[in-house]
């Protein structure tokens, strides 16, 4: 079988009706990066950053993949197919894709804020401020934030080296490493990208660009990849 390397970021879910992070009413104009996304916030007001994870959280349950996602679970019919995703919901799962790499975390899980390696189930969408790992010590959302190590970053660079195919969807990106993942895929290997604004890629000139939202661009390509 074939081997896909899909990298998703947070516009494959913008029509599930998630905000993507840098598009124009996107959840960084609402919000600084350094008030509620970094180790230091944290320290700072954890209340606030561990509201606004609880709403991202409850956003993420309230929703539901879209056609997108369903797609690229198809796709498994014919390929084998290693999704890397930056996103922090689970609607690549929910889809039914079987591999699936978080890159930055899943939203459903809570994290001990003193061990990034003990995580745990959710008892519903809201971590409580008095909620403690095994440890003692405080939970917080299992996601990555920016000045944190990218823990699954190698596991997906060598998975990019083994693609046949690779296909990135609905990201821009603008946050590294993720961004650098491109560059492990091997010269001559078919590359896609599907975005309504495609971003600029490092050797571009090879890629085939899909000026689209996801769920008509991942569909269409989905179809044809099936049919060959
Ligand atoms: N279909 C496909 N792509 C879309 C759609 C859509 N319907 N709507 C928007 N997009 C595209 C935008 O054009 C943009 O290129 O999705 C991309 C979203 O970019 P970002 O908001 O920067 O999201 P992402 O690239 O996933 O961000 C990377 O930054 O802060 C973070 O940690 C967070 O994982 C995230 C990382």
């Amino acid at each position: 079988m074939q081997k896909i390397i899909v990298l998703t970021g947070a516009g494959i879910s913008a029509e599930s009706g998630l905000k993507t992070f840098r598009d124009s009413d996107g959840l960084w104009e609402g919000y600084n990066i350094e008030d509620v996304a970094t180790p230091e916030a944290w320290q700072r007001n954890p209340v606030l950053v561990q509201e606004f994870y609880n709403m991202r959280r409850k956003s993420v349950m309230e929703a539901e993949p879209n056609t997108a996602h369903y797609a690229l679970a198809k796709l498994e019919e014919k390929y084998e197919v290693t999704i890397i995703t930056q996103n922090i919901d689970d609607l690549h799962e929910r889809a039914g894709s079987s591999r699936v790499v978080h890159l930055h975390g899943i939203i459903t899980r809570s994290q001990s804020s003193l061990n990034p390696t003990l995580t745990y189930p959710i008892d519903g969408w809201e971590i409580k401020m008095d909620d403690v790992c095994e440890l003692g010590s405080p939970l917080r959302a299992h996601v990555v934030w920016f000045g944190e190590s990218v823990p699954m970053i190698e596991t997906a660079a060598a998975l990019c080296t083994t693609a046949d195919i690779f296909i990135l969807i609905g990201t821009s990106l603008a946050v590294y490493p993720a961004a650098g993942l491109i560059d492990y895929v091997p010269d001559g290997v078919p590359k896609y990208i599907i975005d309504p604004h495609i971003p600029y890629v490092r050797g571009g000139e090879s890629v085939t660009k899909i000026e689209e939202k996801a769920t008509t661009g991942v569909v269409k390509l989905v179809d044809d990849l099936l049919s060959k």
